[in-house]
């Protein structure tokens, strides 16, 4: 079976091209990403020279070239995405092009070249606030708070309206928030990870309680590998680790196992529409798929902050000027202590 894979560049997509690669034979993979600030082809050198993968360099808003490469597959797994809620607050226009537009472009090409299986990759936020000891099943209401949200929501609604109209045998996951292994360090699971190893001051917004489900990204690839070979047309899965934890005691128990102290909290200016809490119902995945997650999340963090440190390389790498500069833009106008990225705090 020949896979279309959008964005596999990233972290999910990376994790999950290495995931189905040791797992399965008879899949032959086309990468297809347009290499942006969090695409990075460093994340995929164990398996850069396999016989059944190839990389392809493009944007899925480039009607004509993501033709050419997604010509002769039997299945797209569409993880590519700008995936960062603080850049889409910030500057919302990639957001809604890569997520709307491009998505779009892709339905389109999933019609005329009459794709067999189209996986669509989207999250837990399109839910939006959860209420405290609340769960979003899959029947929830869509009510996106942030830009980055609001666009994937969008693009869910579009890949249901063409199952519906035009009979495209579509499926869509929404997962919680990932974390594990090759995760660009703007996220909050890396970014707190890589400034306790620099002694750095450790940004938590607003008071730090708000709630997130952490679901490490092993456990998600499983889940849309099945959700790829047995998922239902037309249906959305939710995908969950069932650990949901306020931010703080996630850095708190960050800090614990890295062995550094609490005086590296630092509470900067919240972000504007934080959401609260996102908890997921998985029930569906269990009772439809056979799946549940695996990974403990203690262990999990274990496991991530041993990868990180073991790879110093890959982060120097990734920790480049558009970093740096991204750092200094994004985080300035939170907190003078956390100005510098360079210069220890
Ligand atoms: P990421 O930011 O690490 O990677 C996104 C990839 O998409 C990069 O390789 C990038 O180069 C590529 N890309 C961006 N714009 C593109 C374009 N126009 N054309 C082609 N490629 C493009 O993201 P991620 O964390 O791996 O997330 C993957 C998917 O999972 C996204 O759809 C995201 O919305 C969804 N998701 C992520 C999380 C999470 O916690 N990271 C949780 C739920 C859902
Ligand atoms: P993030 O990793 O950006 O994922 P999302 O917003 O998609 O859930 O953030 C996870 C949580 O951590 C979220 O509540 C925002 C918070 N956060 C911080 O407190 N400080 C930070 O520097 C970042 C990036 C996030």
């Amino acid at each position: 079976m020949k896979l279309f894979i959008t964005g596999g560049a990233g972290f999910i997509g990376s994790n999950f091209i290495r995931h189905i690669l040791s797992l399965r034979k008879g899949y032959k993979i086309v990468n297809y990403d347009k290499l942006t600030y969090a695409g990075n082809l460093a994340n995929l050198e164990s398996v850069a020279a396999h016989p059944d993968y190839s990389f392809v360099k493009g944007s899925i808003c480039d009607a004509n070239a993501a033709e050419e490469a997604m010509r002769g597959a039997d299945a797209v797994v569409h993880f590519a995405a700008e995936s960062h809620v603080d850049r889409s607050i910030y500057e919302p226009a990639p957001a809604i092009d890569t997520n709307v537009t491009g998505t779009f472009v892709l339905l389109q090409l999933a019609r005329k070249l009459r794709i067999e299986r189209f996986v669509h990759i989207s999250t837990d936020e399109v839910y939006g606030d959860m209420l405290p000891g609340a769960f979003a099943s899959e029947n929830s209401p869509l009510q996106p708070s942030s830009p980055y949200s609001a666009s994937k929501a969008s693009s869910d609604l579009l890949v249901l309206s063409y199952v519906r109209t035009y009979g495209l045998p579509a499926v869509i996951t929404r997962s919680s928030n990932n974390y594990g292994p090759y995760q660009f360090p703007e996220k909050f699971l890396p970014l707190i990870i890589t400034n306790i190893f620099d002694d750095k001051a450790l940004p938590v917004y607003g008071d730090g309680k708000q709630q997130r489900d952490w679901l490490h990204v092993e456990d998600n690839c499983r889940a849309v590998l099945a959700v790829l070979e047995r998922g239902r047309i037309g249906e959305v899965y939710n995908i969950g680790g069932l650990d949901v934890e306020e931010n703080l005691t996630i850095a708190r128990t960050l800090l614990r196992l890295i062995g550094k102290p609490e005086t590296l909290l630092t509470y900067v200016k919240d972000r504007p529409g934080h959401d609260r809490r996102y908890a997921l119902l998985c029930d569906k995945m269990e009772k439809d798929l056979g799946w549940k997650p695996e990974v403990p999340l203690e262990t999990g963090l274990r496991q991530t902050i041993d990868w990180y440190k073991a790879n110093a390389k890959w982060l120097a790498g990734v920790r480049d000027g558009e970093y740096l500069s991204y750092y200094e833009k994004y985080y300035q106008n939170r907190d003078s202590s956390l100005r510098s990225f360079t210069h220890r705090g």
